[in-house]
């Protein structure tokens, strides 16, 4: 999913509860606690809209200066970063990647694009990664007491997997994509939450024995608290499978993960690799994937089953 064309205001604030108008289910966090807050939207709409315009425009004719000045505008009226505009700056090369794509930033982009998301990435952009989490799942037959989806989304992977897990726990920062989830009715509990956040701060003792987490790695950047999270949540046995987007070595140069010009981080391999290792997982499925079509062209990603040992 791309960056909004165009800046839009978010249609909420993040609320701590919230009922489905569909179902009447609650579909936002029953402790508050683990509300992640996005920022004030509190700001200068017109200017940011102007000044966002400003460097995707300057963006696309590669004049790099004026899109860094519009973005840096961007930031001054709007330190929450809704528009993401950090995000950008990294995939130009200018900042350091920062430690996530930007929580105000993610759950504007789903918030906006929730109703379509489905047709966009299953039937235009051939996006199958639930799929093939399921299938990877269904090798050994084994079924789930406890599951937890990790950037649940619009519950793609929820009912893919459905039929293995007896109860099913969705988080997603996005309040949107929680309420289209909410409507597919495969989710038991669902959060309003950010992922790493809610690993650390959801009901202490609580843990699963399968943890998934589709097309979420690509929004987050150094990925060890995000691994740490996973192992102090998994039950001794249990397992986390997850999708990354990666890019060539040769693009990488030697370094960890980088974000692309399409605002998302692309974690190399030997990184991954290592940091599951150094985090004591047992890595059970590792395999190279396309994981959408991007711009016409396969993107290449991971899909990744560990274990925690007994
Ligand atoms: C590309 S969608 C994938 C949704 C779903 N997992 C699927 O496979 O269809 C990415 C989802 O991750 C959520 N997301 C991204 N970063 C997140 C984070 N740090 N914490 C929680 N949710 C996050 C987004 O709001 C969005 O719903």
């Amino acid at each position: 999913m791309s960056a909004p064309s165009a800046w839009r205001r978010p249609r909420f604030r993040v609320r701590t509860r919230c009922r489905s108008s569909v179902t009447g289910r609650l579909v936002a966090a029953a402790s508050p606690s683990v509300v992640t807050e996005t920022g004030v939207t509190d700001f200068d709409e017109e200017a940011l809209g102007a000044a966002y315009e400003r460097g995707l425009k300057a963006e696309k004719s590669d004049d790099v200066e004026a899109a860094a000045e519009a973005y840096r505008e961007c930031l001054r009226l709007d330190p929450a970063d809704h528009v993401g505009a950090t995000i950008r700056l990294a995939g130009l090369g200018l900042v350091e990647p920062p430690a996530s794509v930007g929580h105000a930033y993610v759950s504007t982009l789903f918030d906006q694009h929730a109703e379509t998301f489905d047709d966009i990435l299953v039937r235009q952009l051939h996006y199958r990664v639930p799929e093939m989490v399921g299938a990877v799942l269904r090798r050994d037959g084994r079924r789930y007491a406890n599951v937890l989806d990790l950037g649940c989304g619009t519950g793609l992977t929820g009912a893919e997997i459905e039929d293995l897990v007896d109860h099913l726990t969705g988080v997603d920062l996005s309040e949107e994509m929680v309420r289209v989830s909410d409507e597919r009715a495969v989710y038991d509990r669902l959060f309003v939450a950010e992922a790493v956040d809610f690993l650390r701060r959801h009901e202490p003792g609580t843990v699963f024995d399968l943890i998934v987490a589709t097309d979420v790695v690509p929004y987050l950047g150094a990925l060890e608290p995000f691994l740490s999270g996973l192992y102090d949540r998994l039950e001794g046995g249990g397992r986390a499978i997850f999708s990354t987007e990666t890019m060539s070595d040769e693009a990488l140069a030697g370094r960890p993960y980088a974000v692309g010009r399409d605002q998302r981080f692309h974690h190399g391999e030997s990184y991954l690799r290592n940091a599951l290792l150094a985090q004591g997982f047992d890595v059970d499925h590792f395999e190279e994937i396309v994981v959408r079509l991007q711009e016409g062209k396969p993107a290449p990603g991971h899909l990744v089953m560990v274990s925690k040992p007994v």
